[in-house]
């Protein structure tokens, strides 16, 4: 079986993570993200994966390579300009089999993809959405279906006063007929799959497919922390969640710990966490990090080669590769730091302030209380 995974997007929303990687490959816990869809798929006896590309593809091929490390055949179509998500279907189409995934490549879930796809062969559908239920119905569109499943229609996002009888959302994952790329638009047009094609096919084979179990789209900081904090807590099935737990919650494998590590917790090789310095519960360390004497990290990831004064507080932040920041600092709820960013000691970052790659903080520059 065949997947065909978008990974087109700029990602504008996850920046400066995504200034200058690609979505795909920003690292979530341990690995590239793409990497848990990867083996996600590969689980459910899919084989080969069609990485739909425009942004940087170059480093996404570098990353990932032809797939071989996880059993899989990875193929690269690079769109020359974006085409959005029905555009980029479309332009596919030589790659596709008969019957083949959809995915939205930004999303974290153990969605039962197989029994998605024996929904689909029962129901002789053209096409099947799977759908996530959520809490809170006012930020999305909404699909309710009919008792046999079939699509009823795709509501927009619903006022505070309107009666909604679903709570079911689009969570970007679909079987298809290749048949329903005939009635697309041509290859080369931009359209959108979710606004310009699922209402048309409505009464014409489109079926829903209520999906359990985890469902993330860490396309911001905020859903970044959050998809990082629940594989720590092992909310969704992931390779790495199973190997903390049986570490009881913390590793710490190849690092050298003065301080304390509090789990949850993971700690790269090669990182030195100095005397009295407290590292979790909730924090991710790359490899090769380190953590000056008395400094506290908490709710918080740092990537790889991220160097940490003195006495400075993290939380709740997200902090990229090689990023270097001085004693005393405090980095607070919500910042997110570009990669290789060099904060000089007294200053303080907080409260959803993103600083981009390439960007030098002076001592004391940025204070907020005397
Ligand atoms: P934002 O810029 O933050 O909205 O993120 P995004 O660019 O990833 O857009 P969005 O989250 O809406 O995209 C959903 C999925 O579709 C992601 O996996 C994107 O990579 C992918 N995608 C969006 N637009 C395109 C496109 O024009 N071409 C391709 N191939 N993929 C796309």
């Amino acid at each position: 079986m065949q997947a065909l995974i978008l990974v087109g997007g700029k990602g504008t929303r996850l920046r400066p993570l995504t200034s200058l990687l690609p979505k795909p490959i920003v690292t979530l816990v341990d690995r590239p993200f793409l990497t848990y869809q990867l083996e996600w798929v590969k689980a459910h006896g899919i084989d080969e994966v069609i990485l739909s590309c425009g942004f940087l593809p170059d480093q996404l091929e570098a990353v990932l390579g032809d797939g071989s490390a996880l059993g899989l055949t990875l193929t690269y179509v690079v769109e020359p300009e974006p085409l959005g998500t029905g555009g980029a279907l479309k332009y596919a189409e030589p790659h596709l089999q008969d019957r083949f995934f959809m995915l939205n490549g930004d999303t974290l879930t153990d969605m039962d993809l197989s029994a998605q796809l024996a929904q689909h062969l029962r129901t002789g559908a053209r096409g099947t959405l799977a759908l996530h239920p959520v809490d809170d119905v006012s930020s999305y569109g909404l699909v309710p279906l009919y008792p046999d499943g079939s699509v009823r229609e795709f509501l927009e996002k619903p006022g505070p006063d309107d009666a909604v009888s679903t709570n079911l959302i689009n969570a970007g994952a679909y079987v298809f007929e290749k048949e329903i790329l005939d009635d697309l638009p041509a290859c080369g047009s931009h359209f959108s799959i979710e606004r310009d094609v699922f209402p048309r096919l409505v009464g014409n084979g489109l079926y829903g497919y209520e999906a359990s179990g985890y469902w993330m789209d860490i396309g911001t900081p905020k859903r970044y922390l959050e998809g990082t904090f629940d594989i720590l807590n092992a909310n969704v099935a992931t390779a790495i969640g199973r190997r903390l737990a049986a570490h009881g919650g913390c590793l710490t494998e190849g690092a050298t710990v003065e301080g304390r590590v509090v789990r949850p917790a993971i700690v790269g090789a090669g990182s030195h966490i100095g005397p009295e310095a407290i590292v979790g519960g909730l924090a991710v360390l790359g490899e090769n990090c380190r953590i000056g004497a008395g400094s506290h990290i908490t709710d918080s990831v740092l990537h790889d080669g991220v160097r940490i004064g003195a006495r400075t507080r993290i939380n709740g932040s997200i902090l990229a590769a090689d990023v270097t920041v001085g004693d005393n600092c405090l980095i607070s709820r919500g910042a997110v730091i570009g990669a290789g960013v060099q904060i000089g000691d007294d200053n303080e970052i907080v409260n959803g302030m993103r600083i981009f790659p390439g960007t030098e903080i002076p001592a004391g520059a940025i204070r907020f209380s005397s």
